[in-house]
């Protein structure tokens, strides 16, 4: 092989690699979605697992808001935009939440989380369970640093 064909060879490699791990999303970090809410991933252990601690900025319950606990899981079988879904039992409220999502890496490398949730409030009978569960939509964009956290983590 001549040395043009080698260094397009090499060139080959090294964009697939730069791709490959430009693409790589691990859900540990601080996040925030467009409502202002934060919420901070810790470590995800080989089996994909999770825990974390949630701020939300609104609330559907008439109390005063607290950092709540989330427990979840991604797929880590590949690691290029993965899927994961984490549940969020309020401290402050009766209520949980669910979140199913996944992460995007754009060209510049910019990750967004993409989920939908539920919402589950407590009825007070099974004669108002048809209008307890509320659906929406939320994206989360990675919070630089790791300020949030401690704070979220001295709040609990
Ligand atoms: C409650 O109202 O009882 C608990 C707080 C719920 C906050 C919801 S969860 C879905 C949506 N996304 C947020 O960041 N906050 C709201």
């Amino acid at each position: 092989m001549g040395k043009t064909g080698f260094s397009l060879l090499l060139a080959m490699g090294l964009v697939t690699l730069s791709t490959s791990s430009e693409k790589k999303c691990i859900l540990s970090g601080a996040w925030q979605n467009e409502l202002g809410s934060n919420m901070t991933i810790f470590a995800v252990n080989k089996a994909g697992q999770f825990s974390g601690l949630y701020l939300t900025a609104v609330s559907a319950a008439k109390k005063p808001i607290l950092v709540s606990p989330i427990n979840g899981s991604q797929h880590i079988d590949s690691l290029e935009q993965p899927t994961f879904g984490f549940t969020v039992k309020w401290t402050f409220s009766d209520s949980t939440t669910v979140f199913v999502g996944q992460c995007f890496v754009d060209d510049h490398g910019e990750e967004t989380l993409q989920t939908m949730w539920l919402l589950r409030e407590k009825a007070k009978s099974a004669e108002n369970n048809w209008n307890a569960t509320m659906v929406g939509t939320n994206i989360f964009t990675r919070i630089k640093g790791q300020k949030v956290s401690e704070s979220m983590r001295n709040d609990l």
